[in-house]
Formats: C-alpha cells, structure tokens, sequence
C-alpha cells in the first residue's frame, strides 16, 4: 500500500528537458502516492519511430498530423508504456535515432494538436504526467506542477549511462551534442515551447538524490493539501 493518499483525481504535471530525471522521479512519487504515470515523451516517440518505419517525410507537417491522428485508434498507453496495433513498442523506442526524430515531429504543431485531447482525457482520472508541456499546455490547471533540471553535462551522464545498459555504446561527448541540439529544439520552437509555468516549482537535480527530489515534492503537495499520510 501506498505511504500517501492522493485528493482523488489529482493531476501532477512534470516537466524538464531530456536527462532532468523526470521519468524517475515520476515513477517513485507515483508508488509513495499511488497515482499511475503517464510519459508523454512516448507519445511523440511513437509518431517518430512509425513515421521512420513508414517513410513519411519528417518535415510533412500534413502527412505527419494525419498519421498521428490515425495512429490513435490503435493506440494503448499506460503506466506501463505504449502498445500500438497491439505490439509492444516502448523497448525500440527508447533509441538516440528514435528520440531525434521525436523532438523533430513535436515540434509540428499540427502532431502536437492531435495528440492533445488524449492526453488531457487519460490524466482526468488522476495522474502524474510528465514532458515538455503538461503544465503549460497539457494541464494548465493542473494543482501541481513542478519543473525539473539538471545541468548539461549531469544529464549527458545519466542519458549515457541508460545507453550503456541497454547496449547502445555511444561516447559521452556525443551525447552531449545530441542533447544539446534537443534542447535547442525543444525551447526555441515556436508552438508550446519546453518552459517553465509560472505557477511551477523549480527544482535542480544536478546534485540530488532522486529520493530527495522526491521527498521535496512530497513536503510541498502535504503542505497544499493534495496527499495526506495513509494510516
Ligand atoms: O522525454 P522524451 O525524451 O521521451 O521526449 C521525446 C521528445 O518528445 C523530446 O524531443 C521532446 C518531445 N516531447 C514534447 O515535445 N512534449 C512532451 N510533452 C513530451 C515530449
């Protein structure tokens, strides 16, 4: 049993750039307070790594927004990642290849609108929800939003580490420039941007503990009312 109970239907929204530690932490807060976690990197993954499969054009704002929305039907995604037209995706689509052409088809207005309304019914039954754009777009009226970051370099290390275990041997500096250029992408494009609500809490995990990390936003959602203790 959870250590915490949750306001029922409440939503948490996550966001930071690649490597923050947002997916770790979502997982960790989500068993202390018994919320499912919904990854909405995956989402984008999947659009990217089917349009690769498919050849279609990552630059075809058109062909990729109609295929994103035909994409739904088949579509199964929940704590424990996407299956689409009933196959597992979540382990191919963890890729460096799969990830650029993620940030690439996010970055498509059009993509990001048809994928919007799933997102927003899957978190109404309470969720913890993490990306780029949750607390700004996704769930503005979310009652907990945090941000998270790390420096660059922390996040090359981690991003690394992850490739290494599953294989993917890749020399750090690279993953610095890839990550880099993600970034880039991911807050200079026009439509929802990665950035910071002002109604969020910033918190720099550059030097914590992914425990730590979440025991702040533990003390905070207490503190608002959104958790108390299970007794
Ligand atoms: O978090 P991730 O690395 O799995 O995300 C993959 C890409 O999708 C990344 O370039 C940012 C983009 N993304 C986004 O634009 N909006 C989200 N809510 C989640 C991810």
């Amino acid at each position: 049993m959870s250590e915490w109970q949750a306001v029922s239907g409440l939503k948490i929204a996550i966001d930071g750039p690649s490597g923050s530690g947002k997916g770790t932490v979502a997982k960790l807060l989500a068993e202390e307070i018994g919320l499912p976690v919904l990854d909405t990197g995956l989402l984008y993954r999947l659009t990217g790594a089917v349009a690769l499969e498919r050849g279609v054009d990552l630059d075809d704002e058109a062909a990729l927004a109609s295929m994103a929305g035909e994409m739904l039907t088949g579509l199964s995604w929940t704590c424990d990642g996407i299956s689409y037209e009933g196959e597992p995706w979540t382990p191919r689509l963890r890729t460096e290849a799969v990830g650029a052409a993620a940030s690439t088809v996010a970055a498509k207005p059009l993509v990001r609108q048809a994928l919007l309304s799933l997102q927003q019914q899957l978190a109404e039954a309470g969720c913890i929800m993490d990306g780029r754009d949750i607390g700004t777009v996704v769930l503005p009226d979310a009652p907990a939003k945090f941000f998270l970051t790390a420096s660059v370099r922390e996040r090359a290390r981690r991003r690394w580490s992850q490739l290494k275990q599953m294989g993917h041997a890749d020399d750090i500096d690279a993953v610095i420039m890839d990550l880099k250029k993600r970034d880039q992408r991911d807050r200079e494009r026009q439509h929802a941007p990665l950035a910071q609500a002002t109604d969020a809490i910033s918190i720099d995990s550059t030097t914590l503990r992914v425990d730590e990390v979440v025991d702040r936003m533990l003390g905070i959602l207490e503190r608002r009312e959104l958790i108390k203790a299970s007794v």
